[in-house]
């Protein structure tokens, strides 16, 4: 399957290349707070980085300012989770706690996850022009790249900042106008979806169900 959907698999760390890195703290002014799904071999350095098995990114808190999420791309069958639910924690956190949030997934536009948490919710999406995104593998930059689309997604307030850092990786678009009229999917079902808002964000609680206390 070339959609990003079952082409990695999870024993690898298939980490965020430098040139990525270094564009990231540029856009977020150098700090990057959280990265909720890091890997002793990633050189993104954020100031918080949730690690397995220690803390798992989907349950800890997300308030954080700056968060860049490079997630797992397949399924973790041990927990039951899947891309979707980083991506509902990237739309979350932006809605919840205004976090400026980047996150670097396969493309992937017929998806339930882009079309709920992508379109709809994110400002502006960097199609990146790489032929092969060279992803460092366990450490190594193995000169082989990976073999899907990749796409760096934003869910924040400045869309023009983004235009000006990410639009010499790829084509930048602007989602914003999707954000403003309340994009409703064609697959969406429940008034949940009509109304733009996520069932998560419809709670009164001040956590998402999944996360912990505030850290
Ligand atoms: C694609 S790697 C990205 C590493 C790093 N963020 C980077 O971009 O260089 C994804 C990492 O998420 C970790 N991971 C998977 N599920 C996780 C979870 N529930 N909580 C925290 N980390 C998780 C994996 O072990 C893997 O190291």
């Amino acid at each position: 399957m070339t959609a990003g959907r079952n082409v990695i698999t999870i024993n690898k760390d298939w980490c965020t290349p430098r040139k990525y890195v270094d564009a990231i703290k540029e856009f977020f002014g150098k700090q990057i707070d959280l990265d909720p799904c890091s890997s002793k071999y990633s050189i993104v350095k954020a100031r918080i980085e949730y690690q397995l098995p220690q803390t798992d990114g989907l349950t800890a808190s997300w308030n954080y300012r700056t968060i860049y999420v490079n997630p797992p791309y397949g399924a973790d069958k041990e927990r039951g989770t899947t891309i979707k639910d980083w991506l509902k924690l990237c739309a979350y956190a932006h809605e919840k706690y205004r976090s400026e949030v980047l996150a670097l997934v396969p493309v992937a536009t017929n998806t339930s996850h882009w079309k709920e948490y992508v379109f709809g919710k994110a400002n502006s999406i960097c199609f990146l022009a790489d032929t092969r995104l060279r992803f460092i593998i366990n450490g190594n930059d193995l000169n082989k790249g990976a073999p899907m689309a990749c796409a760096m997604i934003y869910w924040g307030r400045n869309g023009g900042r983004f235009y000006d850092v990410f639009s010499r990786f790829g084509a930048v678009v602007s989602i914003r106008r999707l954000t403003k009229k309340k994009w409703k999917s064609p697959d969406a079902k429940n008034s949940d979806s009509e109304l733009g808002l996520a069932p998560y964000l419809r709670e009164s609680t001040s956590h998402h169900p999944l996360a912990g206390p505030d850290l």
